[in-house]
């Protein structure tokens, strides 16, 4: 069973295709792209991408590859001016199409170039990660990253399609998997209180990949996401709730260097850090902060700094906190919670109270 979530921005709606068997293309059906470009990573594509292009193919279109190494120190502005020199090569025109198969760096990376190229052409995203499947192919945030920061250049550009299949997450690394599990919480915190107790009741089959559950909660996921972004398009308000976790979490993949955490492990720590906060300023029940906690760890998420290996001090993590993007001024701000499914954003707290729920973090006991 397939299933579609559309995101509704007037002329620039889109559907996201929640199924198996790689349905790529369907949107071209009205308005067929001659050529176009298939951009993926050297993990991805050996696996998906003669599908994908057999799919293209069905649709009308006739794709070239371009296939970058896999990991994130592609998402760069060498890469986008590989794929760039693709497209010329290609004859890609106004009218034609890049295809971005593979996680979110592949995602970011193609979408950028898609969003720039010849001021911007139609891009289909065709996630295989489950962090793309539920978060970044959705929304249109792309970006590359520069040596001084990540995702520091960057631009909106709405995809005009997203096919996720999920029969792609079976080649899923575990600890990847694992690491887009923490966004798929995120969503039961900051929105859905009853998708959070869906998480809880089927936490084990959801570790299991079991396909029912996934389609399930991917669509949901993909429902709220869809919701919020048609909200706030640019992020001038609500769509902020979607750092849940990732003040904290963005500070310590900095202070860890980026090789020490995958993005969603770091995130899972910054929610039990955001969690904690929330419990002191926002008045949540530390019964909800506890199963935040616990649903984080029963998916296989950490959620407390490992023993033995010594934590960041705390003023760097305080500095990085405050360095983050979204900051204004020398306070760092957070998304905290107010019950599960209630958040809100913008939020400061007394450095007293920062550092006492970081100490939280790192001690033992739970
Ligand atoms: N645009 C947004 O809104 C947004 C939101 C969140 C994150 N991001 C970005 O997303 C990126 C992280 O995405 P990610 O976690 O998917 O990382 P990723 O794209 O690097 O993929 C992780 C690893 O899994 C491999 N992989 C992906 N799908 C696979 C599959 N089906 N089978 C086997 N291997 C597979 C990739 O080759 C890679 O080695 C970061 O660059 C981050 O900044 C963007």
């Amino acid at each position: 069973m397939a299933q579609t979530v559309t995101v509704n921005l007037g002329e620039r709606s889109y559907d996201i295709n929640i199924g198996t068997g790689l349905a790529v293309g369907r949107c071209l059906a009205d308005h067929p792209a001659e050529c176009g470009l298939l951009v993926s990573d050297s993990n991805v594509f050996p696996l998906y991408g003669d599908l994908c292009l057999r799919r293209l193919a069905e649709a009308g279109v006739a794709a070239e590859p371009v296939i970058v190494p896999a990991g994130e120190q592609s998402k760069s502005l060498d890469m986008a001016a590989r794929i760039y020199a693709g497209a010329v090569a290609t004859g890609l025109d106004r009218g034609s199409v890049i295809v971005a198969l593979g996680g979110g760096m592949v995602g970011d990376l193609a979408g950028f170039a898609a969003a720039t190229y010849m001021r911007g052409i139609r891009l289909i995203q065709a996630p295989t990660s489950l962090l793309a499947m539920v978060d970044s192919s959705v929304g249109g945030k792309t970006a590359v990253n520069l040596p001084e920061g990540k995702n520091l250049v960057g631009v909106f550009h709405q995809p005009v399609e997203v096919a996720a299949d999920l029969a792609t997450l079976a080649t899923l690394p575990p600890r990847e998997y694992v690491s887009g599990l923490a966004e798929v919480v995120k969503y039961g915190v900051i929105w859905d209180a009853a998708l959070f107790k869906d998480l809880e009741d089927s936490a084990e089959a959801l570790a299991a990949r079991d396909a029912e559950t996934l389609e399930r909660v991917v669509t949901r996921c993909c429902e709220i996401k869809a919701d919020i972004v048609a909200m706030d398009e640019r992020e001038a308000g609500v769509r902020a709730i979607l750092n849940f976790g990732h003040t904290g979490g963005h500070a310590l993949e900095q202070v860890s260097g980026y090789d020490r955490w995958l993005h969603g492990e770091a995130v899972a720590l910054g929610m039990v850090y955001a969690a904690r906060l929330s419990v002191a300023e926002r008045g949540l029940d530390a019964d909800e902060a506890a199963r935040i906690e616990s649903l984080l760890q029963r998916v296989g998420l950490p959620v407390r700094w490992p023993a033995g290996e010594a934590p960041p001090a705390w003023a760097d993590l305080r500095q990085a906190m405050q360095a983050d993007k979204k900051t204004r001024g020398r306070t760092p701000r957070f998304v905290l919670a107010e019950q599960l499914g209630a958040v809100v954003f913008g939020c400061e707290a007394p450095d007293s109270v920062l550092e006492e729920a970081w100490g939280g973090v790192v001690r033992r006991e739970m």
